[in-house]
C-alpha cells in the first residue's frame, strides 16, 4: 500500500563509505601483543584495520560516508529529511551522533537519531528508515553505520584488540515506485548480554566499571552462526524466495569463518558472498554498509540484484534485510 507520498517502496539510491587514514596491520599488532599475522588471518581472515585520528569522531567518519552516498544518489544534503546513525561509540553521551552529523551536513529539518544495536545496528536502522519512508513520513533518509571501536578496546587483550577497527558506511534510502527493501526481520535476546559487552558507565563525573570490550568469542561464534542461518531462512521464506535467488550475501563482517560457515549451511556460493573484513576488521555497525559500498562500486551488486543483508552482535541482536538493489 502506498504511503501519503504515493510511493509504496523505499529503495537504496546511493552508497558511500569511509575508512580513517591510519592503517594498522597484523604485523603492527605483533609489536603490541603476543600475536601473529598467521594466527589472525587463519582464525578471522582479518589483515588490517583503520584507526581514527585523535579528535576524529563517529560523526566525522559518518560525514565522509554520507557525502559519498549523497553524491552516488545524485542528491544533496538539502534533500535529506531523516538521519539515522547506528553506533555503539557515539561522539558523546548526548546529543546523538545523528544530530551532530546533521549539523555537519548543514541539514536543519526533519528528524535525526541514533540506533544502538551494536553490530546489528545497521539492519535495525535500515528497517526503521524503511518503515518511515514507506509510511510517507520522510522521503529521503541517510542511514549510517559509524564506529570508533578502537576507543573501547583493551589494547593489552590479544583476544579482542586484534578483531576490531574504525569506519563508516552510509546509504541514501528514498521513496520509490519500484521495489527496494523487500522485508526486514529483527530479533533480540537480552539473556545473552553477558557474552559480548562494554560494561562501563558514567556516574559521579567519572567512568564506573570497565569501559573496554569483553567477549566470550567461542559463545559469540556459535550463537552468531545459528541465528544468522535461521534469520536468512526466515527472510527468504517470507518473500517466497530460495537461496538461488540471492545475488549477493552481505553478512556482518566480523570473521570470515562465520560468514563462510553460514553461507555453506545455506548453500550460498563463495562468489556471491561479499567479504571485506580482511581490509577493515570488525567495524560493528559500519561493517555491512562498508561491504555494500565496496560491492556496489566494484559491480558485484548491480541494479535489479537481490541482496541479503544480515547483522548480528551484542545484545544479543540480529536481523536480516532482503532488498532489490
Ligand atoms: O560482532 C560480533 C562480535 N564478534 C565476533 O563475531 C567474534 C566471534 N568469535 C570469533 O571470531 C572467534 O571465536 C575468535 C576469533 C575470537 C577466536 O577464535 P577461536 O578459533 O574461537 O580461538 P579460541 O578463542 O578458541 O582460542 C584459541 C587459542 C587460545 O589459546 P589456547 O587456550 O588454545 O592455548 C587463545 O589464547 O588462541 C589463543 N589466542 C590467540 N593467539 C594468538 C586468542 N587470541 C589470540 C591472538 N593471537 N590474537
Amino acid at each position: 500500500m502506498a504511503g501519503p507520498s504515493g510511493a509504496p517502496f523505499a529503495r537504496i539510491t546511493g552508497t558511500g563509505s569511509y575508512l580513517p587514514a591510519r592503517c594498522l596491520t597484523n604485523r603492527d599488532l605483533e609489536a603490541l601483543v603476543d600475536t601473529t599475522d598467521e594466527w589472525i588471518v587463519a582464525r578471522t581472515g582479518i589483515r588490517q584495520r583503520h584507526i581514527a585520528a585523535d579528535g576524529e569522531f563517529t560523526s566525522d567518519l559518518a560525514l565522509h560516508a554520507c557525502r559519498a552516498a549523497l553524491a552516488a544518489a545524485g542528491r544533496t544534503s538539502a534533500d535529506v529529511d531523516l538521519i539515522i546513525v547506528a553506533t555503539s561509540t557515539p561522539d558523546m553521551v548526548f546529543p546523538s551522533s545523528a544530530c551532530l552529523l546533521q549539523a555537519k551536513l548543514g541539514v536543519a529539518r526533519g528528524a535525526a537519531f541514533d540506533v544502538q544495536a551494536v553490530c546489528a545496528g545497521f539492519v535495525y536502522g535500515l528497517a526503521t528508515a524503511d518503515l518511515f519512508v514507506r509510511a510517507g513520513q520522510f522521503r529521503c533518509a541517510l542511514v549510517v553505520g559509524a564506529e570508533v571501536f578502537s576507543r573501547i578496546l583493551d589494547w593489552k587483550d590479544r583476544s579482542t584488540c586484534v578483531l576490531f577497527g574504525d569506519g563508516a558506511g552510509a546509504v541514501v534510502l528514498e521513496a520509490s515506485p519500484q521495489p527496494g527493501i523487500l522485508s526486514s526481520h529483527l530479533h533480540a535476546d537480552g539473556r545473552y548480554a553477558g557474552i559480548l559487552n562494554t560494561p562501563g558507565h558514567v556516574a559521579g563525573g567519572a567512568i564506573q566499571g570497565d569501559p573496554t570490550l569483553k567477549m566470550d568469542g567461542g559463545a559469540v561464534f556459535k550463537l552468531a552462526v545459528r541465528v544468522l542461518e535461521d534469520s536468512a531462512r526466515e527472510a527468504l521464506a517470507a518473500n517466497g524466495l530460495g537461496v538461488s535467488d540471492v545475488d549477493a550475501y552481505i553478512a556482518h563482517q566480523a570473521n570470515v569463518r562465520i560468514i563462510s560457515h553460514v553461507a555453506k549451511k545455506l548453500g550460498i556460493s563463495d562468489a556471491r558472498c561479499i567479504v571485506t573484513v580482511d581490509r577493515h576488521a570488525n567495524t560493528s555497525a559500519a561493517s555491512i554498509p562498508l561491504a555494500l559500498d565496496v560491492a556496489v562500486r566494484d559491480g558485484r551488486v548491480r541494479p535489479g540484484h537481490t541482496v541479503l543483508l544480515q547483522g548480528v552482535g551484542g545484545g544479543f541482536t540480529w536481523g536480516s534485510v532482503l532488498l532489490k538493489y
